[in-house]
């Protein structure tokens, strides 16, 4: 055992001291550089795999130049080789931070790695050298070779604590430039320093080439430390893997439910109110898609709606968003993600119809009836459960919806089809109307269908039908986009015929719309004629 007093004999002259305090700064980054590049990478590419890549070329590099450059230490003294390593280590390092930040091709990220290491200043070299130059045969050798150890010992304690300080409060790029400027003043300091000026070069053994490198010990104790190093690195990066993996919140999965509603008629779109619309459904799952694709979620889901199926008056952009989540969920499962865009209907408890009455009885009309949250929740449950990729969950009147939906073609109609649904309602406005027509033979036809006609409306502008002025366009009473909408499926239930929503909101009149009905109601010249 060595005894204090050795030590601090060892210690005594000042020169001593300043060459291991300097020695000790420019070897820090030996305990933070492999680390800094490991956090470095991964935090860029959230990969693992890539970080350790990273710091393996790094390791590899050190590994496989360092012999080299001690043995020029040996053929010339160290001075070059430490001057080279001063600028070359932090330069390589300072581009690989912006190669990750920018971020460059893998592959020049691990050259970077790589040529950091394999320029990596071997001031340990130096320091065991200078101790058998300076002390020889003394016994205070063998404590400079054990402090040695102890210095060693201690930068890979210090190093790492002082990169998780620095990715605490900054970031690994931080840290991994700590570790250049460290390497970089560390090793001026280390040149500046007495023994390296009466540096003597070894004249018989610096005569060959490769010197001891050649020697069968040598290439057998390199495969030792490798076998012991590839240890020592798998641990650096599974600690740090497992570490990060149980310092983070568990992720179940992924809900994506942001929307915003920009309703209008097609003509009135631009690419704004588009990609307004587009931008929280579309690009809202395409990032949370990226943020969690390292991640083995138990499920993605998707709020997408039954607009992307049927089609909806006024939400072209709506639909397409929604279209955008349906094929995106089953591109998701191709890849793995257990991605699920589910198809709602309507829900009545909360949520954006909920909030909307008018809006509510518009969709009630077309025969899709609200679902309560627990009706919702319940269905989510047993869509979580299955395999599909998309799942429609809706409560439909079918009566009403497949009238709404009579010339429906591809999902819509299949769906129609399939559910085997009843005729369209009967127009009872229409019958009701002819009724009057037979029964009041004396009256004018326009101004009984007029009267019929302004209930409807007035029904949907709750207002009273003699507050309507019957020969001005609709728009000029108030009507809206959503209005229309309500009025042209109220117009349909009751006298079977359609009106577009465009020509409600520009154009017509509540005459207008009678005397169509009225049309409607004539017999065609060809069945008058005997
Ligand atoms: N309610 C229904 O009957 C129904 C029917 C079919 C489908 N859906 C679907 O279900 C989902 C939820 O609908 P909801 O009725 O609950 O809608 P909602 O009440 O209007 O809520 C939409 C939410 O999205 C958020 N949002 C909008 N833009 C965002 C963005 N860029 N980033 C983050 N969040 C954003 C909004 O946040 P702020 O409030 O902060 O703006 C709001 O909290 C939607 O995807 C919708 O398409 C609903």
């Amino acid at each position: 055992m060595i005894s204090l007093a050795r030590y601090a004999a060892l210690l005594r002259p000042r020169e001593m001291r300043q060459t291991i305090a300097a020695s000790l700064l420019g070897r820090l980054p030996i305990g933070m550089t492999g680390l800094g590049i490991l956090l470095l990478v991964q935090s860029a590419s959230q990969s693992f795999a890539r970080g350790g890549a990273a710091t393996a070329c790094y390791v590899i590099g050190l590994a496989a130049v360092a012999p080299v450059l001690g043995r020029l230490i040996d053929r010339h003294g160290p001075r070059s080789t430490l001057v080279a390593c001063a600028i070359a280590f932090p330069a390589a390092l300072i581009a690989l931070v912006v190669a990750v930040h920018e971020p460059a091709h893998p592959l020049l990220i691990l050259a970077l790695a790589a040529a950091a290491g394999a320029t990596f200043p071997p001031i340990t070299v130096c320091m065991r050298t200078y101790f058998r130059h300076r002390l020889g045969d003394d016994p205070l050798l063998a404590a400079a070779y054990s402090l040695e150890s102890v210095l060693i010992e201690l930068v890979f304690i210090v190093g790492p604590m002082l990169v998780a300080l620095f990715v605490a409060l900054a970031s690994p790029a931080t840290a991994v430039m700590f570790s250049a400027g460290c390497g970089c003043i560390g090793t001026l300091l280390f040149l500046g320093s007495p023994p390296l000026r009466g540096w003597r070069i070894e004249a018989g053994r610096a005569r060959s080439l490769l010197g001891p490198l050649g020697e069968r010990g040598f290439i057998a104790l390199s495969g030792v430390i490798l076998c012991y190093s590839a240890a020592f690195g798998l641990l650096e990066i599974g600690i740090t893997a497992y570490a990060t993996e149980r310092g983070k919140p568990a992720l179940a999965g992924v809900l994506h439910a942001a929307m915003v509603l920009d309703d209008g008629v097609f003509t009135a779109m631009t690419p704004e109110r588009v990609a307004g619309v587009l931008r929280p459904k579309a690009h809202g799952a395409l990032a949370l898609h990226r943020a969690t694709e390292q991640l083995s979620l138990d499920f993605f889901l998707l709020f997408s709606s039954i607009a992307s199926l049927t089609g909806g008056v006024g939400q072209s952009n709506y639909a397409a968003a929604n279209a955008f989540l349906d094929g995106f969920a089953h591109f998701l499962r191709g890849r793995g993600v257990p991605a699920i865009s589910v198809n709602w209907g309507v829900l009545s408890d909360s949520g954006v119809v909920a909030r909307n009455p008018a809006l509510m009885r518009l969709l009630r009309d077309q025969g899709m009836r609200g679902m309560s949250d627990e009706e919702a929740l319940a269905g989510l449950g047993m869509i979580l459960s299955g395999t599909a990729g998309q799942v429609a969950c809706m409560k439909i009147d079918w009566d009403l919806f497949s009238a709404e939906l009579a010339a429906a073609s591809g999902f819509a109609g299949d769906l129609l089809k399939s559910a085997r649904v009843a005729q369209p309602s009967k127009a009872r406005g229409l019958l009701s109307l002819a009724e009057q027509l037979a029964e009041n033979p004396g009256k004018s036809p326009i101004e009984l269908a007029e009267s019929s006609v302004g209930a409807v409306v007035a029904a949907v502008l709750r207002t009273s039908v003699d507050r309507l002025e019957l020969r001005r366009p609709l728009n000029a009473a108030g009507v809206d986009s959503l209005m229309a909408t309500e009025l042209s499926v109220a117009l349909f239930r009751e006298y079977g015929l359609r009106f577009s929503v465009l020509d409600l909101l520009r154009t017509l009149s509540v005459a207008d719309v009678a005397a169509r009905i009225l049309a409607k109601l004539k017999p065609a010249p060809a069945e008058r004629s005997p």
